[in-house]
């Protein structure tokens, strides 16, 4: 704690001193915890754009200089020579892995793939429409009741255990919901591949043939999971705090998790940057829809563009760019209209005004979705795609949350402007 404070003066004149905490790298925080018992007042921060939820020690953003770092190692370094599933163990347990730790941790995974088969029998009950996200978070809430028995969370072999399953069987889950949209029957997982050779196997692979798997395609996934492993409180891992802080079982905090993720607003954005691609159609296009993002009058917004912390290029969508042009040339894409429409969109954005002067840049999602495209992965499974990174973010954020003895049920208070006390009015005389 630092010696350092804020001085407060309230409209009667009466002082406090509300202390300053500094963390390692970032801006330091005001600790407002005692403010309403001494000054019956509430902070008030709707968004929580100036607000910080808690202390963590998972991941380090800077919004002004593009900074991404888990566990303090940047994205960047871990992009070109880490792995999905190494990249979760550090973020699961705070150091990098030692290699027998590594195998150990991939065997685990492995070895968590399959569903119970129960659960199989939900996706009969689905439409065969549905949307992949409403089966992830239902089937994913369901785990709650297979394994409520062994989920003891302040047991931290009960934690991991629960970690395992959720980093192993979601893929398992989101291929099951992408078979039931396409009617093709359910693929199981195998050992003896890796994490993202696994999901395209049981996304692609039919009974009827040999399945190939394209190298190409397992290496981008693996990119973009490390990429969406996580990013400190955004709203989805936010939500997974505040339901876990209950004592919730997690399955079902994760399985909140992935609603929030949903939104369009947030993970969703990525699968509404297709469609707003698709909906431009063509570069003569361009500008009319860059007006109407800035018309206040028009709800439209330019999907996949601006963010709450990245003032500046999110870094994330810098290497995602670049991953884009390399998948679609080892694929031999001539013709990328999209990825050229979403360039020129950019170049576009980037030299206007209104973009400048409010520093909306590129995020995350407004290039991932053009490699899903290009895997042959369909718009509708593209947040899927990005829970199924997450998922590992979040379950770090629950395992932080719920060890840490001064964590509290998060329930935060309001400014009140409804009807002051009335009283009731009998119906025959209203
Ligand atoms: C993710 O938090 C995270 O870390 C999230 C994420 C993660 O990894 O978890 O990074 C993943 O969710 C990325 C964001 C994906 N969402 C989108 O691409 C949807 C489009 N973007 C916006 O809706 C918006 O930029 C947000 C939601 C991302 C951020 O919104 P904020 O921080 O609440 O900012 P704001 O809405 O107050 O916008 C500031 C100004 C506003 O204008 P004014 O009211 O000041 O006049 O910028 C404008 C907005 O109208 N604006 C946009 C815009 N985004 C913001 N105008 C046009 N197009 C946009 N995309």
């Amino acid at each position: 704690m630092s010696d350092e404070a804020y001085r407060l003066t309230s409209p009667d004149g009466s002082e406090m001193e509300l202390p300053v905490r500094k963390g390692t790298l970032g801006p330091d925080v005001i600790d407002v915890a005692r403010l309403y018992r001494e000054q019956r007042v509430f902070t008030y921060d709707p968004g929580f754009v100036s607000t910080g939820s808690c202390e963590s020690d998972i991941t380090y953003i800077d919004g002004e200089q593009g900074i991404l770092m888990y566990r303090g190692y940047p994205v960047e370094q871990l992009a070109e020579h880490s792995s999905f599933i190494e990249v979760s163990y550090l973020l699961l347990h705070g150091e990098l892995p030692t290699g027998a730790q590594l195998e150990a941790f991939d065997n685990t995974i492995r070895m968590h793939t399959m569903l119970n088969e129960g659960m199989l029998s939900f996706f009969k009950g689905f439409r065969y429409d549905a949307h992949p996200m409403a089966m992830l978070s239902a089937v994913v809430g369901s785990m709650s009741a297979y394994y409520h028995d062994e989920m003891d969370a302040s047991n931290p072999e009960h934690r991991d255990i629960f970690s395992h399953r959720i980093l192993a069987k979601l893929p398992t889950i989101a291929a099951a919901a992408y078979k039931l949209n396409i009617g093709q029957p359910f693929i199981y997982p195998r050992n003896d591949l890796n994490f993202t050779e696994n999901l395209l196997h049981m996304l692609f692979a039919v009974p009827a043939e040999p399945y190939e798997i394209d190298p190409v395609a397992a290496e981008a996934l693996d990119l973009l999971f490390i990429l969406h492993a996580d990013h400190e409180q955004n709203c989805s891992t936010s939500t997974v705090r505040m339901a876990g802080s209950s004592g919730a079982n997690p399955y079902s905090a994760i399985a909140a998790g992935i609603s929030a993720l949903w939104g369009p607003a947030h993970g969703g954005a990525n699968e509404a940057v297709l469609n707003m691609l698709e909906e431009i159609g063509d570069v003569s296009q361009i500008g009319k829809f860059v007006e109407k993002a800035k018309d206040k009058n028009d709800p439209f917004r330019l999907m996949g563009f601006g963010h709450r912390v990245y003032k500046n290029f999110d870094p994330r969508a810098t290497i995602i760019r670049e991953m884009c042009y390399r998948v679609l040339q080892k694929l031999d894409r001539k013709d990328t209209p999209l990825f050229d429409l979403a360039q020129e969109l950019e170049q576009v954005a980037l030299k206007d005004e209104y973009f400048i002067e409010k520093n909306l840049y590129p995020n995350v999602d407004f290039y991932s979705g053009i490699i899903y495209k290009a895997l042959g992965i369909p718009t509708s499974m593209f947040t899927v795609m990005f829970a199924l990174g997450r998922a590992v973010g979040w379950t770090a954020h629950w395992r932080e949350m719920i060890s840490d003895s001064k964590t509290k049920i998060a329930r935060p208070r309001q400014l009140y402007t409804g009807p002051a006390g009335r009283d009731y009015v009998l119906v025959d005389k209203r």
